[in-house]
């Protein structure tokens, strides 16, 4: 039986301290399962570039780009933690981009049933870009109460989006107000949101001039450290670097989730090649990664051996190879 959101996160997670050697202690859970309800950011790549290219490349602000919203998708996974009491939780990360498409993703894994029932108990913004946050009515208009965690580097289109703004430029609207508790995340900080599962941002400049991006760390009894993301912009060495030298337990990294940004678009260059190659140093023993990690940067890790989990290429994810849309792992 999973609890009823009692949005007990009223200051957004406890502030873990490090130790002599500079780690904190994030305590232990028994298992974290993910449930990737979309994977897929958006359907068609070439239209995706067209609108890019006309909006004038990378560097301008996502607010601006007169993104086609019949190619829109978007990026959300259902996260159940068990504690090592037997209490499960479940919370959502991420809310995707296109609303039809998210209302239709949230009916596929019972997600729309369970924010009604305020079985999830909050939604965690991994960041502010378009595939991951323009969605955020799709979450809220089963639970506008429910607690919102945001790193604190949100724009203020942001926070009017969340608010019930309305976009026009870039075809962004919630019609929904969030009425429930805000939290941000200040960069840097070692939040602890539950006995094993804790919360970090890292400050960085991404492209559309979205600034920082927060990640989690679990700590599975047994098994080892779990690293999961939304498009991990801090990039994966720094992110499994900053679990093996900032939470204890860390030269033991057991599992990895989510979009890790190698290659995201067109096919995998030299960068990212050296990027697959040094991601096996860290000895993940499971590897379960999409969105913008990319074809080839997956087909790589698993000519090399790694211990990627595949999927059922269901609901629009494009291979097997992957953990795509409707698929879930155990960790
Ligand atoms: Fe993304
Ligand atoms: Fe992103």
């Amino acid at each position: 039986m999973y609890t009823n959101a009692t949005h007990r996160q009223e200051d957004g997670g406890k502030i873990m301290q490090p130790d002599r050697e500079g780690k904190a202690d994030i305590g232990c859970c028994k298992s974290v399962a993910i449930t990737c309800i979309s994977e897929t950011g958006w359907l068609d790549e070439n239209v995706w570039l067209k609108n890019v290219e006309r909006a004038g490349g990378r560097e301008v602000s996502q607010w601006s780009v007169d993104w086609d919203e019949t190619n829109s998708a978007g990026y959300s996974s259902l996260i159940e933690i068990e504690g090592t009491d037997g209490a499960r939780r479940r919370f959502l990360l991420d809310s995707g981009w296109n609303n039809d498409y998210m209302d239709a993703a949230f009916e596929r894994e019972g997600v729309d049933e369970m924010l009604k029932k305020r079985e999830i108990e909050f939604l965690y913004v991994t960041h502010e870009h378009f595939d991951h946050y323009f969605g955020v009515a799709s979450t809220l208009k089963y639970d506008p109460d429910i607690t919102v965690m945001v790193p604190n580097t949100l724009h203020d289109e942001g926070y009017r989006l969340l608010a019930g703004g309305e976009f026009p430029a870039c075809h962004a609207r919630n019609p929904v107000p969030h009425r429930g508790k805000l939290i941000r995340h200040d960069p840097d900080v070692i939040y602890q949101l539950y006995p094993g599962c804790a919360s970090v941002t890292f400050s960085i400049d991404i492209p559309f001039r979205v600034q920082g991006e927060q990640s989690l760390f679990f700590n599975v009894e047994d098994k080892g450290i779990v690293c999961v993301t939304g498009c991990c912009h801090q990039n994966i060495t720094a992110f499994a670097d900053f679990a093996r030298d900032r939470i204890q337990g860390g030269e033991n990294l057991y599992g990895l989730y989510g979009g890790l940004h190698i290659a995201p678009v067109g096919a995998l260059d030299a960068a990212g090649e050296k990027t697959v190659m040094n991601l096996g140093k860290y000895g993940f023993k499971k590897i379960a990664c999409n969105h913008c990690t990319g074809v080839g940067a997956v087909k790589k890790m698993v000519g090399l051996g790694y211990p990627v989990a595949g999927g059922s290429a269901r609901n629009g994810s494009l291979s097997d190879l992957y953990l795509g849309n409707g698929d879930r792992i155990v960790f």
